[in-house]
């Protein structure tokens, strides 16, 4: 049985869906706690995804009450079929929710993208990690790291496999489809402005959805300033994420952001215009994890604008720089990407778009 809810969920778990298609019998539960089309219906077609057996429409509320109701409305679910395994993804608040009920049914659990700290407990994904780690059998990592986090919090070596990324799965078998940043504006009927006739390593993306960076009005007003300060170097694209579009409306933002000629809003984007417009981009500044580890693996410069990532190889290897919001910081990581070109990076080990592969040999040999 394999869990998704919100956004980045989708992207892990297609190619994990299509490793075990017609290998083991698959039941899809979405805990719909992502249910806008633009998050979540847009992802499943782009990626491919089969349409969840079981919908469990819990929408959005506070974690307590979000996460109580996904525990809910899944033991019912859990009890009917009886699984021989719950797989879950990441770290949102679907994945906790549905990792400890099954538990408590002493159904095994598989991890995928186990043991990733960021040793910031203020974050609500690192409780969720640290928790379904602590109740997972089968714990899958993205990089070495992962393993030193899980070994020093006692879980059994034995239960940890080094697999790869699958996020870098989906990221190669889709590049080649990717959407033209063009025809991503043209479709959102966006005026293109004249200094972004050829969209070639000449603007900058942006995406910002952390609770830490929207949610308390004066830091937003801030790093609004400071956006529009990186705007006269270089323009910037903005895909809102909701959270972040109604933090702005309601603190009366978005008017102000929208008057900055050097500043592209759009919806949130779908998975092949990200993919687009994050390779043809001089660099992407984000507080995403997902798109830390995209960056790396596309080669494109990345400020990542929080103050710790739980994704060390992505700044060890890759192209990733933590830089805060402070601005002096960030403006000087971004002068030096737009006069030196920024790191160049590698790519870090077993992304090799085989990771699902290995998911599902361990998996086979578990069942
Ligand atoms: C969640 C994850 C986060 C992940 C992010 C990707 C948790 C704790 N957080 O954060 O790790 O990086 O997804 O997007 O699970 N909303 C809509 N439509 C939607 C979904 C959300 O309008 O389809 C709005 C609602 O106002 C909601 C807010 O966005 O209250 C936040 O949604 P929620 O799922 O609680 O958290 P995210 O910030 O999206």
């Amino acid at each position: 049985m394999c869990i998704v809810g919100a956004r980045p969920n989708f992207i892990k778990i297609a190619p994990i869906m299509a490793a075990l298609n017609g290998v083991v019998p698959l039941i899809l539960v979405h805990t719909g706690q992502h249910y806008d089309s633009t998050m979540q219906e847009l992802f499943f077609q782009q990626l491919g995804i089969p349409k969840p057996d079981i919908n469990l429409e819990v929408g959005s509320a506070s974690h307590g009450l979000q996460t109580g109701t996904i525990m809910q409305r899944f033991e019912p679910i859990i009890d009917e079929i009886n699984p021989s395994l719950v797989l879950v993804v990441g770290d949102v608040n679907s994945t906790i929710a549905c990792a400890l009920v099954a538990a408590k049914k002493q159904i095994p659990i598989a991890h995928v993208e186990a043991g990733l700290r960021s040793f910031d407990r203020s974050m609500p994904e690192e409780i969720n990690r640290v928790l379904t780690d602590q109740i997972s059998d089968l714990l899958f990592t993205t990089e070495r790291s992962a393993k030193e986090n899980l070994l020093r919090e006692g879980i059994d070596e034995k239960r940890i496999h080094f697999v790869g990324n699958v996020m870098i799965d989906s990221l190669q078998i889709h590049r080649l489809k990717a959407v033209s940043p063009a025809e991503t504006l043209k479709n959102l009927n966006i005026e293109i402005p004249l200094l972004l006739k050829e969209f070639d390593k000449n603007y900058a993306v942006l995406t910002l959805h952390r609770p830490a960076n929207v949610d308390n009005p004066s830091v937003l007003k801030d790093i609004l300033l400071l956006i529009q300060n990186i705007s006269e170097q270089i323009p910037i694209i903005f895909p809102l994420h909701p959270r972040t579009s109604a933090m702005l409306k309601k603190n009366g933002l978005l008017e102000t952001l929208g008057q900055s000629s050097n500043i592209i809003c759009t919806p949130p984007a779908g998975y092949l215009e990200m993919l687009g417009l994050m390779d043809k981009a001089k660099l992407v500044l984000t507080d995403s994890g997902g798109i830390q580890e995209e960056t790396t693996a596309l080669g494109v410069p990345c400020i990542t604008l929080r103050d710790n990532t739980e994704r060390p190889i992505t700044v060890e290897k890759g192209t990733n720089t933590i830089v805060g919001i402070d601005p002096s910081r960030v403006m000087a990581a971004i002068r030096n990407v737009l006069t030196t070109g920024g790191k160049i990076g590698r790519i870090p080990e077993l992304w090799d778009g085989r990771a699902a592969f290995r998911i599902k040999e361990v998996l086979l040999n578990c069942l």
